[in-house]
């Protein structure tokens, strides 16, 4: 979908697959949304959080069934992690939720892939593609004709300038900045604060000022 679609407006209540920091950054900005979130799922969970029960996952999944939840949202912060689990939540016949926070800012035109998180202030400008399962975190942006690949995630604070492309699974570390046209290949993690000013291949690591790969992404 893209943003400007309405096919995807909240319906129903939702299952939240995880239960850390970055579920309850995800239970905030879906509840911002206008969705309202039916548990929190995650092995051996129990408790609660934000007034919403913590589930088991298996069990939680045949409780929410019987429920009538038909909606999900994978919020772990770890890219593989998130790719697997959300593989797992679609066999298990769930439909994915994406949401925008409000105070997001998101171009009409931007694709939207199914179960991407756009939390609180980030921007999204005009011609970009958000993959599947990706989140653009607190504070980022992603300037004109982005393509972030699935289960990407730019965290807190990155910039992303004009036609950059990001590949699958890459995790762009808190407060980057990359120049234009630039391509980072999948599974890459950038350091916290780096200036990406070249492009990156595939399953490295890279940082600093200017970023360079410093080893391969384990
Ligand atoms: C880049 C990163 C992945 C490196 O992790 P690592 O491979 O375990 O590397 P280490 O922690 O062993 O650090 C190796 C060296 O690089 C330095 N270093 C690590 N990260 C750095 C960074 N972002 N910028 C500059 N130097 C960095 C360390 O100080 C260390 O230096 P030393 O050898 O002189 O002691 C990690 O430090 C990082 O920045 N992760 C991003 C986390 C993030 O932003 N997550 C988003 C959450 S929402």
């Amino acid at each position: 979908m893209t943003r400007g679609d309405t096919a995807d407006r909240p319906v129903g209540p939702v299952a939240v697959f995880g239960a850390g920091g970055h579920a309850s950054v995800a239970m905030d900005v879906l509840t911002a949304a206008g969705y309202t979130v039916a548990a929190c799922l995650t092995p051996g969970g129990s408790g609660e959080k934000r007034g919403v029960p913590i589930l088991d996952e298996v069990e939680g999944i045949r409780i929410l069934r019987a429920q009538g939840v038909r909606r999900a949202h994978v919020a772990l912060g770890d890219n593989v992690l998130r790719e697997r689990v959300t593989a797992m939540v679609q066999g298990e016949g769930f439909d994915l939720v994406s949401a925008i926070s409000p105070t997001a800012s998101v171009a009409d035109d931007v694709e939207v892939g199914a179960g991407t998180l756009v939390v609180h202030g980030a921007v999204v400008n005009v011609g970009t593609r958000l993959g599947a399962g990706v989140i653009v975190n607190t504070l980022a942006s992603v300037d004109h004709d982005g393509d972030i690949g699935d289960f990407a995630h730019i965290a807190p604070g990155t910039h992303l300038a004009g036609n950059v492309t990001v590949g699958a699974r890459s995790l762009l570390g808190v407060g980057t900045s990359v120049i234009p046209e630039t391509t980072i290949g999948h599974d890459v993690v950038v350091g916290a604060g780096s200036v990406v000013v070249t492009h990156l291949d595939s399953t490295v690591r890279a940082w600093g000022n200017p970023a360079r790969t410093r080893k391969a992404a384990s």
